[in-house]
């Protein structure tokens, strides 16, 4: 029997099973992680390295610094992971990766290693999405969340609204057509010398600013549920440089509010108004971004307002780790749905 027969032999055994142990692993971007999650909702342990330091000098992250980095953490994350959860490679039920989207040389390195564990202990491989990781990083945080609802995906390489129809069906109800949401947030705060990744400590310095003080454009775009950050981006930038040669002061936090509240705002009305107008019951919230506090802190008023039920990731859930991929890894399996060894990183990969 091959290896990838005697996984599938295994899936009505572990469909049967009472727990079911996923080590997950995540290497997309600049993050280094591995997990150990049960039956998709509950962390026994999830070990993450970041590589924010190694990149910072850089204003960004340098594919190959970030492969080279994975290359070196990626056995102590998957070892932590297993000693944490108090357990050995043979007590994993199954491996599950993120295959893409991302950096194919960071990929590589987790899909590479995740087929040479799953191979070893001749356990099943569940290939995973990593923005459906994401989505599924609420049920972990909330174990009564139950598809169907809709999420608002919104993380540096992404912004999308879904609507999660079930279990690993996902449709698109609107994207941006341009910039992502943290690529706006990191390139905003470039231009106010806030070291990389910018986002969080934009969204620090915007909570002492006046989110007035700049008046910036709303975008428009062709899909009702769409979204676009690239000219609000370059307004906010042209703003700033005019004001600095006209030797105007401009004050820092006052600048950081500006921009944050046209951001978050494009990004609640858009998904208020898909709620209202697809009477949408039930809305979770996803990625680096849900991070942000005015984002939390709008989204809290606006599904509060229209009786929505919001769900929103706990805070060291909504960055890249591996207890997500853990548990969109669970639902592939249940799913009976795994990869054999040509598994391969999918850098463009769409949900
Ligand atoms: O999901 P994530 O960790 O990686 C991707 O899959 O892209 O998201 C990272 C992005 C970065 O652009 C980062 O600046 C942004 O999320 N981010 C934030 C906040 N925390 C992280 N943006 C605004 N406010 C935050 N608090
Ligand atoms: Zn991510």
């Amino acid at each position: 029997m091959t290896y990838f027969e005697s996984c599938m032999q295994q899936i009505p055994e572990l469909q049967k099973k009472e727990h079911v142990r996923v080590l997950a692993i995540e290497s997309s971007c600049d993050e280094t992680a591995a997990a150990v999650v049960e039956d998709g909702r509950t962390i026994l342990s999830n070990a993450v390295f970041s590589q924010i330091d190694l990149h910072a000098l850089y204003g960004g992250v340098v594919p190959e610094i970030a492969s080279r980095a994975h290359v070196e953490k990626i056995n102590q994350m998957v070892d932590q992971a297993l000693k944490d959860a108090g357990m050995e490679l043979r007590d994993a039920d199954a491996i599950g990766v993120t295959y893409g989207p991302g950096l194919v040389g960071a990929l590589l390195i987790g899909v590479s290693c995740a087929k040479a564990l799953a191979f070893a202990a001749g356990k099943p491989l569940a290939p995973v999405n990593h923005i459906e990781g994401h989505i599924c990083a609420n049920f972990l945080t909330h174990p009564q969340l139950e598809p169907p609802f809709a999420c608002l995906v919104v993380s540096g390489g992404h912004s999308h609204l879904f609507s999660v129809e079930d279990y690993g069906v996902f449709r698109i109800i609107g994207q941006t057509q341009d910039d992502a949401a943290g690529e706006a947030f990191d390139k905003a705060a470039r231009v106010l010398n806030i070291p990389y990744p910018g986002g969080p400590l934009l969204d620090k310095l915007a909570e002492a600013g006046n989110p007035h003080a700049l008046k910036l454009p709303r975008p428009k775009t062709e899909g009702r549920y769409d979204y676009s950050f690239s000219g609000l981006k370059t307004a906010f930038i042209n703003a700033v440089h005019n004001a600095r040669q006209k030797g105007e002061a401009l004050n820092d936090a006052d600048l950081a509010a500006s921009f944050r509240w046209a951001v978050v705002s494009c990004l609640v009305d858009k998904a208020m108004l898909a709620a209202e107008e697809l009477h949408l019951t039930k809305m979770a919230l996803a990625g680096g971004v849900s991070a942000n506090r005015l984002l939390r802190r709008e989204m809290e008023a606006a599904c509060e307002k229209r009786g929505i039920h919001l769900f929103m990731p706990a805070l060291p859930l909504c960055g890249d780790n591996a207890a997500m991929i853990g548990s969109a890894a669970y639902y592939h399996l249940m799913r009976g749905d795994i990869a054999d060894l040509t598994l391969n990183a999918k850098p463009a990969l769409r949900l």
